[in-house]
């Protein structure tokens, strides 16, 4: 295994080569990986658990982080690398760097300021932020604490005005574009998630209550929405005919999010998507065994340059970033490791585990040769 994977990296240590330290502040981390240790002391198990869990026995979430050990780096010299840009233009908007904060639920679960203190460390590395629905926070306040403005995470409810609800209030607090969840339809057992306790337990059900009105009241996005005619949880309504409303309702630029094949990626196109994101919601959706970055070349050539193609799951160093950028990805998103940094120390932990991975691939960069984003291409690497 390329490095600790998930079930390693949810124990008691993290280390890569250097000897086990537990670190005392985020200035010390020097990678991603030196706050589990920190985290896993702050968050009770139950969301421990919830955190680190995927479907089944995690191996989907174990491929995605080894998947991108399959790549191996043509590193080019002989260029001036003294100035590096690592900005990238989506949808006419100037990003900084193409790391962006995915759609990471319940960030109060991790940390008493929740996703104020997510909006905070994302912006101080200007990294674009993802809100979810089901956010603890709701838009408007998260907005506030960032500066820049936020992008929206949708999921669809059987009720459409529910989505027209979030949409609009996503629109009102500024948010450019929303990604729309489609691969978290239900049915995929988690079993670490469902071991440690999450809402299984009466210590859970303590703090969570039981009824799906218990759940809306703790997110904040829900607040003055009437949920009363939605049936089921979110995100299992998701059709290509509800897309298609979605795309009606808003003019926020619109993202599909969980494509993992060419095939949806082209239908997805058709529909008028803005762009997509290749994900399989961290490991936590089907248990496929086939890492995102697997993916990720099929659906690049079936779109063709026509609109973004993002990619989340196991990217957790720059060198991880730079291959996805490699492969025709226009940026990517990172989950866990963002809430790694959250729950070992706040907005600082954020801040850290974002400059990490602009430094690192600032430096991946610069070895290979490549001064801007867009000398990055399929030269840059090679299967194994
Ligand atoms: C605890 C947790 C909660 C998540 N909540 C959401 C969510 O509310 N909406 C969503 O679209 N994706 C959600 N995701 C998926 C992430 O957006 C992203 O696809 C995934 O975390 C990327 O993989 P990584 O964690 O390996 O970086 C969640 C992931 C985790 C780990």
């Amino acid at each position: 295994m390329r490095r600790r994977g998930f079930l390693a990296a949810a124990g008691a240590a993290a280390v890569a080569q250097t000897p086990e330290k537990v670190i005392g502040s985020a200035a010390e981390a020097l990678e991603v990986f030196d706050f589990v240790p920190v985290a896993r002391k702050n968050v009770q198990s139950q969301h421990w658990a919830y955190l680190m869990g995927g479907s089944d026995d995690n191996s989907t979430v174990n491929a995605n982080e080894n998947g991108w050990s399959k790549w191996r780096i043509r590193a080019r010299r002989h260029v001036d690398v003294s100035a590096v840009d690592l900005s990238v233009e989506l949808f006419g908007q100037k990003l900084a760097h193409p790391v962006l904060a995915a759609p990471v639920a319940a960030h109060q679960a991790f940390h008493a300021e929740g996703e104020a203190a997510t909006a905070k460390g994302a912006w101080s590395r200007k990294s674009q932020m993802i809100l979810s629905t089901n956010a603890s926070l709701n838009v408007r306040d998260v907005a506030k604490a960032y500066g820049g403005r936020l992008w929206f995470q949708l999921y669809s409810f059987s009720d459409f005005e529910v989505n027209r609800a979030l949409l609009r209030n996503a629109e009102e607090a500024g948010c450019t574009a929303v990604t729309v969840t489609v691969d978290s339809v239900g049915g995929s057992p988690r079993i670490m998630q469902t071991r440690g306790g999450v809402k299984t337990e009466q210590r859970c059900r303590a703090c969570h209550g039981t009824t799906q009105a218990d759940y809306y009241k703790e997110h904040g996005n829900f607040d003055g929405i009437d949920m009363a005619r939605n049936v089921g949880g979110p995100g299992r309504a998701v059709t290509w005919s509800v897309l298609d409303r979605i795309r009606a309702a808003t003019k926020m630029k619109v993202l599909i999010k969980g494509v993992m094949t060419p095939e949806d990626a082209a239908e997805c196109y058709r529909h008028g998507a803005d762009g997509i994101v290749v994900s399989n919601h961290g490991g936590r959706a089907e248990n496929s065994h086939y890492g995102t970055v697997d993916a990720l070349p099929g659906i690049v050539e079936v779109v063709n340059g026509r609109m973004p193609v993002l990619i989340d799951g196991g990217i957790r160093r720059g060198v991880d970033v730079y291959k996805a950028l490699a492969l025709g990805a226009t940026a990517v998103c990172v989950g866990r490791p963002y809430v790694w940094g959250l729950a070992a120390f706040g907005a600082e932990g954020v801040d850290k585990v974002f400059s990490m991975l602009q430094s690192d691939l600032r430096g991946i960069m610069q070895s290979c040769g490549a001064t801007a984003i867009r000398h990055i291409s399929p030269l840059s690497i090679e299967r194994k």
